[in-house]
């Protein structure tokens, strides 16, 4: 444990001396914020989880103890160093090096995984600090996999607004702050906006999925309630 500690903040530092816009934090996320994001997912053993901009493993490690197993969790990381750092630590968790802003086409080349079993997204991404044309970019990817239901799991350093501004097509379920972090976060869990009505007066009842609708999985499959745990 302190030797891959040791390393995982050796491998953060460089990465964020070296290209800081995409890190986007002091420091690895604290044992205190990777356990909030944890609950937010929930124990979710038969189905996949999706990691973007996993890091170090300081929240991919809560994860696996929490959530999925190994064999269940998919980490997506841009950073080459970061990513053999994740394949050295976590045994048996798909660690794909790739862009965020390419998620659906990086999915789509792992075998044997069908995005309709993905119940959680959990995204470390810094969306305050990259690029407009790359948060488009990312909100979009995310948009087309949450059109098969999945939750997405964001947290944030902007306390007072949270994400929901950088997100607005999505929908906040559930936002929970958490102090012992540095700096401290914000989590926040977003489902698919409702599509909007056509007209007020044919649809005097618009419906609105809640964040308990059941999430359709693959054939054969049982639905689950892809709900947080909050
Ligand atoms: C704030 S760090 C979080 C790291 C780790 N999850 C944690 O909580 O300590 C953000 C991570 O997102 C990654 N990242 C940033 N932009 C990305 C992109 N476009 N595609 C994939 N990963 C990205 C960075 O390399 C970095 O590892």
């Amino acid at each position: 444990m302190g030797m891959t500690w040791f390393k995982a903040l050796a491998v953060f530092g460089q990465e964020l001396m070296t290209n800081p816009r995409p890190i986007g934090a002091a420091c690895p996320s604290s044992p205190g914020l990777a356990r909030r994001v944890a609950r937010m997912v929930g124990k979710s053993p038969d189905h996949y989880v999706l990691e973007i901009g996993a890091g170090t493993g300081a929240i991919t490690a809560a994860l696996l103890r929490d959530c999925v197993p190994a064999h269940r969790l998919i980490a997506v990381e841009r950073s080459p160093s970061m990513v053999q750092l994740l394949r050295q630590r976590f045994d048996g968790v798909r660690v794909v090096e790739a862009d965020a802003c390419e998620l659906t086409a990086a999915l789509s080349a792992i075998k044997g995984v069908d995005p309709r079993r993905i119940t959680h997204i959990v995204s470390s991404l810094p969306l305050r600090s990259l690029l407009p044309e790359q948060v488009e970019k990312i909100t979009r990817e995310f948009c087309k996999l949450m059109a098969y239901g999945p939750q997405l799991v964001q947290y944030t350093y902007n306390l007072r607004q949270g994400s929901g501004e950088v997100l607005a097509n999505f929908r906040r379920s559930v936002s929970s702050l958490v102090w012992l972090n540095l700096p401290p976060a914000r989590v926040e869990v977003f489902c698919a906006a409702p599509a909007p009505a056509l007209s007020q007066r044919s649809s005097p009842k618009p419906r609105r999925p809640s964040s308990a609708t059941p999430f359709l999985l693959a054939s054969g499959a049982k639905a689950v309630n892809a709900s947080p745990r909050h």
